[in-house]
């Protein structure tokens, strides 16, 4: 028989237990004292995989501008400096967050994605998607191979025009709905919020931007 002190569900109590009852509770004791380990040791592997996360290369980069926007006005430049450039662009303000894994993967994605789909500082790559989408145009650094496929126009002035157009459309479109700027982008970016009247100018002065980028 031992003196022990528990510390119990109850508060302190302390009593005179046998051998078993002794052993049971020294176990228990164990038991969970091993558990307690385990449990720290969670944090500590979250942070070894947190920094090995940061060990992926991201691609962020900030091309060249191939073609720089013949812009109508200082206030569509403004606006769609506020609203489309992070992303359609080779000029994005990357933020401090961007540099953090596993965010910087996600705007990473955005940005190339956005600039793949519509890029203003290059209107005239000739992408697999833009291409299909916005037609081919007047481009002598198209990609290798692909002006020369059966069918594509090789481009002239009526090319850049059309494709002007389609932008012109796509971003109408886009912007009507809601879909742009991306709804995720606001939260961090509120000065991309436009209203009504802001959203209506920027649709048309991008409109007219393009064009006149394009040759048109
Ligand atoms: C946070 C990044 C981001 C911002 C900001 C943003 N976009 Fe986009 N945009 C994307 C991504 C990603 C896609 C491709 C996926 C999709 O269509 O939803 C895209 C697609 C588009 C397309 C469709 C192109 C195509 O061929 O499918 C248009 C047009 C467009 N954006 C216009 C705009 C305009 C105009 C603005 C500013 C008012 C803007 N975007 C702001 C990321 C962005």
């Amino acid at each position: 028989m031992t003196n022990v002190i528990f510390w119990g569900k109850y508060g302190v109590t302390s009593g005179r237990v046998g051998n078993d009852h002794l052993h049971i509770y020294r176990s228990a004791c164990v038991r969970s004292i091993k558990r307690m380990r385990k449990r720290s040791l969670i944090p500590v592997a979250l942070l070894v995989v947190f920094g090995a996360i940061q060990l992926v290369p991201v691609s962020r980069t900030n091309p060249a501008v191939v073609t720089p926007m013949k812009w109508d006005s200082e206030e569509t430049k403004a606006l769609a400096d506020r609203a489309c450039m992070d992303c359609h662009s080779n000029q994005t303000v990357w933020p401090w967050y961007s540099y953090v894994a596993p965010v910087s993967w996600w705007i990473a994605n955005h940005v190339n994605e956005g600039r793949d789909k519509l890029n203003f500082d290059d209107l005239t790559a000739v992408r697999r998607e833009g291409r299909r989408k916005f037609g081919n145009v007047a481009n002598a650094q198209g990609e290798a191979g692909e002006g020369n496929e059966a069918g594509e126009s090789t481009g002239t002035a009526q090319g850049g025009g059309a494709r002007a157009a389609k932008i012109a459309d796509e971003i109408k479109e886009h912007m009507q709905h809601g879909q742009m700027p991306m709804e995720s982008y606001l939260p961090m970016h509120p000065t991309a919020r436009l209203t009504e009247e802001e959203k209506i100018k920027l649709i048309e002065g991008l409109s007219k931007s393009v064009a006149a980028t394009l040759g048109q």
